[in-house]
Parts: structure tokens; sequence; C-alpha cells
């Protein structure tokens, strides 16, 4: 059968006793990674800083994941180089930012180093590297310069990026695109054995997820402890999906750019279909009825910073060339995260049993 037809789940078991290393395995997408590949019987290496907070799901699945952690920043281009040529990986997937925009405005230079050299330090680790390797390097949907026209950006629109971290990640995108053009042109692909491709993913949700300024674990703080949610944004339209989602992008398209990089080079948008926008105001409505309680508040004025009103991604690249496609829309993924922060209080914090019910649902499909 043709790479491409393959099922989610034919496409995980690919990466049986594969090597995968993963930047950012500590945070909130890498965690649910790591768990996936340990799933499909990768070999599995992560390299990131420790977990942030005390109920960080990695803290929660670590003792059960079967994978070789390194806790070290990428800023240090030598640990990095070392640590991806012991393990020698056929895939790189580097998640390893900082992921926050109201944080990379009180963090502009931080979040320049980590995200931009940041990435920069991977491809450069990648490059290095004797043996054939595959690396998807994920930036966000933020990338795009964004008039606010409403319209869904395509990968060929133009980058930009108005606040620190936006710009960050197109400058992620950028330094990949150079690297990919001046070290691994894919007509040479016979002498520097590598293959690059960036994966643009909009407004991830899923259990799990303990950061500030994000719109689900806000609201559950806000539930667990019987507090009003402020809702700064209610209009604001995000292409919303599930966790397992974007992953199944992800883990897809590295395997069809280490199949036929000539055809998969290139940068691929993940989201919700056009039918299925919401905007914040539909998600926490969905949540509070998913949790059985709560309120949320609209403050009338309120001082922020600027964050772009309307964000929608055109997918059809990612349907057509990879046929990836959702397979849980925006209610069904808010649904499935509040769920699982239901079920971790429940069962005393066995997140292992939580995500795999997640997990077991999703790949039926
Ligand atoms: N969650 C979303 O909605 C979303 C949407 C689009 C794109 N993304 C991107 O996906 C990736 C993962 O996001 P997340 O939501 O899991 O974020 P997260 O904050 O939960 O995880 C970030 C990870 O990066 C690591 N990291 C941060 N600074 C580092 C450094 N200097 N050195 C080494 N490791 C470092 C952290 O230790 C952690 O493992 C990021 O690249 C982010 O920009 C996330």
């Amino acid at each position: 059968m043709l790479v491409e037809n393959f099922s989610n789940a034919e496409v995980l078991d690919s990466y049986s006793g594969k090597r995968v290393f993963i930047t950012g395995h500590t945070g909130f997408k890498g965690s649910w990674l790591s768990l996936l590949l340990n799933y499909a019987g990768a070999v599995t290496k992560g390299y990131a800083l420790a977990p942030l907070y005390d109920n960080s799901l990695y803290k929660y699945l670590e003792s059960n994941l079967d994978i070789e952690s390194q806790i070290d920043d990428i800023r240090n281009i030598e640990k990095l180089k070392k640590s991806i040529s012991d393990f020698k990986p056929d895939f790189v997937f580097h998640l390893a930012a900082q992921p926050l925009v109201r944080y990379s405005y009180q963090y502009p230079l931080e979040t320049f180093e980590v995200n931009v050299i940041g990435t920069a330090h991977v491809l450069e680790a990648i490059r290095s590297l004797q043996n054939k390797c595959t690396a998807v390097i994920i930036t966000t949907d933020k990338v795009y310069e964004n008039n606010e026209s409403g319209n869904a950006f395509k990968e060929s629109d133009p980058l930009g990026g108005h606040d620190p971290y936006s710009s960050s990640k197109a400058g992620a995108e950028i330094i990949t695109q150079s690297y990919q053009r001046s070290f691994f042109p894919v007509q040479m692909l016979h002498n520097h054995h590598k293959a690059v491709a960036t994966a643009r993913a909009g407004n991830v949700i899923g259990g799990g997820d303990r950061a500030t300024d994000r719109i689900i674990p806000d609201l559950v703080r806000a539930l667990e402890n019987n507090l009003t949610l402020e809702v700064r944004n209610p209009s604001s339209i995000r292409p919303w999906q599930h966790v397992l989602d974007p992953l199944a992008g992800y883990l897809k398209l590295g395997l069809l750019l280490n199949f036929d990089p000539l055809k998969y080079t290139g940068s691929y948008n993940f989201g919700p279909l056009e039918s299925d926008q919401c905007t914040v105001k539909e998600i926490v409505e969905i949540a509070i009825k998913q949790w059985g309680s709560g309120n949320y508040e609209t403050p009338e004025q309120f001082d922020q910073p600027h964050e772009a009103t309307n964000l929608k991604l055109d997918i059809t690249k990612s349907l057509t060339q990879l046929q990836w496609k959702p397979i849980w829309d925006a209610k069904t993924a808010v649904e499935k995260s509040i769920q699982w922060y239901k079920k971790i209080n429940e069962t005393s914090g066995n997140a292992m049993k939580c995500c795999m019910v997640n997990v077991e649902e999703f790949y039926k499909n």
C-alpha cells in the first residue's frame, strides 16, 4: 500500500524500532508525542528543560515512559550536538520553544534566543550527523503576516508576526528554509541524507496542558477552584484542535518526508476543517457544559498586548498531499480535553490511563 494512504494507526506502527529524537519532550505536546512513540515501540530520546509545573503531564507520565531523557538547554549548542550525534536519530521532532505570546512581550530576547537560535542549533546538530535523518520542525499558525482580513492562511502566504513569539517562529521558518536550501538541497540528497519540513499547527488543546494564558488550562484552573474565568477575547476565532490530531499530522509528515524528500520537503498547515472554526466564547461554553458547572465573564475594559483577532488556516495542502485529515472536530476536542481533566482528579493522577483512553479512541478511526 502507498504510504500516503496509511491510516493514523499504520503511520504510528511504522515508527516501531525507529530512533526518534524529540526536543521539548517535557512539555504538553512533547509528553503526548513521547507517549505515542512509546506505544509504537520507537527508541526515543528527549532533550528539554525540566517540567515547569508540579502537575506537568510529563511528571505524571515519566515513570511509565521508556525514554532516554536529557534535561538541558537547546541554547547550549555543544550539549545539544553531542546529544544528537550520540543518539544517531532516524527522525527529529523539534518542539522545544518558548511558546507563549504574552510571555514573549515580557521576555522578547529569551523568546528569540530559544525559538530562533535554538532552532538554528537543532538544524546545525542535524547537519553534523553522518547518518540519514528526517526532521520535522514545529512552528505555529501564528507565523503568517496577519492583516486580519479573515482569510485562511495558505503555506505560500507571507511570513510575519506582530508579537515576539509569532515573529520568532516566523524566524524559525526562515532559518529552516535557509538550512534546507544551503545544506540539505533535495538534489544532493545522496551526499547529505537529510530531509527537513516545517509544521504549522493551530491552537492545540488536550488533557495535561498546564500553561498560563491558554484558554483550556486557564478555564480548568478556574473550574477546579470555583472561580469565574475572565475571558478577554470572546469573539476571537482560533483553529482549535485536539493534540492527537496535529501529532498524527507531524508523524505522517515525518514518515512521508523520509520516504520521498523530493516530494515532501516544505511547510504544512495542520488545523481544523474550514467548516469547523469556533470562537473563544463557544469553546468556553462547551467546556463549562462538559465540566457540569462554572462561570465566565468578559471584562468591559482591560489592558492587554496586541493579539490577532482572527486566525484561520487553509489545510488543503495537508489534506491533499499528505492525505492527513483531522479526526476530532473542535467540540469533540474540547469535550475530550475536559473529560481528561475530570478523570485525572478521579484516578488520583493516573495520567497514563487518562491519555490512553483518548489514544485508543482516536486510533480506532
Ligand atoms: N500548544 C499549542 O497550542 C501550540 C500551537 C502551535 C504551536 N505550538 C508549538 O508546539 C511546540 C510545543 O508546545 P507546547 O504547547 O507543548 O509547549 P510547552 O511549553 O508545554 O513545552 C515546551 C517544551 O520546550 C522546552 N523548552 C523550552 N525552552 C527550552 C530551552 N531553552 N531548552 C530546551 N528545551 C526548552 C520545555 O522544557 C518543554 O519541554 C512549541 O514549539 C510551540 O511553539 C504549540
